[in-house]
């Protein structure tokens, strides 16, 4: 690995690694987004195993995020192609440095779409209620409010609040 003697002085003896996460917005149909987004993601799992970099990707509410981790060039040599790709637009660094040590080392590309999230943090929540936990009701609730916060589609509204029982 290539580190710099002042990465090295910065870090002591932790293995310091190049670390870039940047936001865009996606541009891919939303019927499609399934079946592209596997897509990619099976590409960038082969390409970043073959040049060491590890990171993660999110996409939720039609914009990605991703974290980038390993030897510099080969992380802006990935983000290069990343930025010509027109699948998604409006891209912005959020962050760019060394770091201590990589934070996703067991993924190539470790990839969270919504619908993996919900349904792990739903499976979590309802194993802890299972388990008979009172103050785990309220955590249920805070969960559904945060899920349910989108605006409502017309055909899910329900009867007006007046003529609830
Ligand atoms: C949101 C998003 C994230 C991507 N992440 C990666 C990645 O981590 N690694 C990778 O090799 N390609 C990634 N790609 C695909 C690249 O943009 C590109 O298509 C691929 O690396 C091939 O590169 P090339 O067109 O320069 O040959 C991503 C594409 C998008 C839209």
């Amino acid at each position: 690995m290539n580190i710099s003697d002042a990465a090295v002085r910065k870090f002591g003896r932790a293995m310091p690694t190049f670390r870039l996460i940047y936001a865009s917005r996606s541009v891919i149909a939303p019927e499609q987004a399934e079946g592209v987004i596997e897509a990619i993601v099976d590409v960038s799992r082969i390409r970043n195993r073959n040049v060491g970099v590890t990171g993660c990707l999110i996409l939720a509410g039609g914009r990605f995020a991703q974290v980038l981790e390993g030897e510099q060039h080969r992380v802006e040599d990935i983000m290069a192609s990343i930025c010509r790709d027109v699948r998604h637009t409006d891209i912005g660094i959020l962050e760019q440095k060394m770091v201590p040590q990589r934070r996703f080392s067991a993924w190539s590309l470790g990839y969270a779409g919504p619908s993996s999230f919900v349904k792990n943090a739903i499976v979590a929540q309802l194993a802890r209620n299972l388990r008979g936990s009172p103050r785990s009701i309220e955590a249920l609730l805070r969960m559904m409010d945060a899920f349910c916060a989108e605006p409502v589609p017309p055909d899910a509204s329900p009867a007006k609040a007046s003529d609830l029982p």
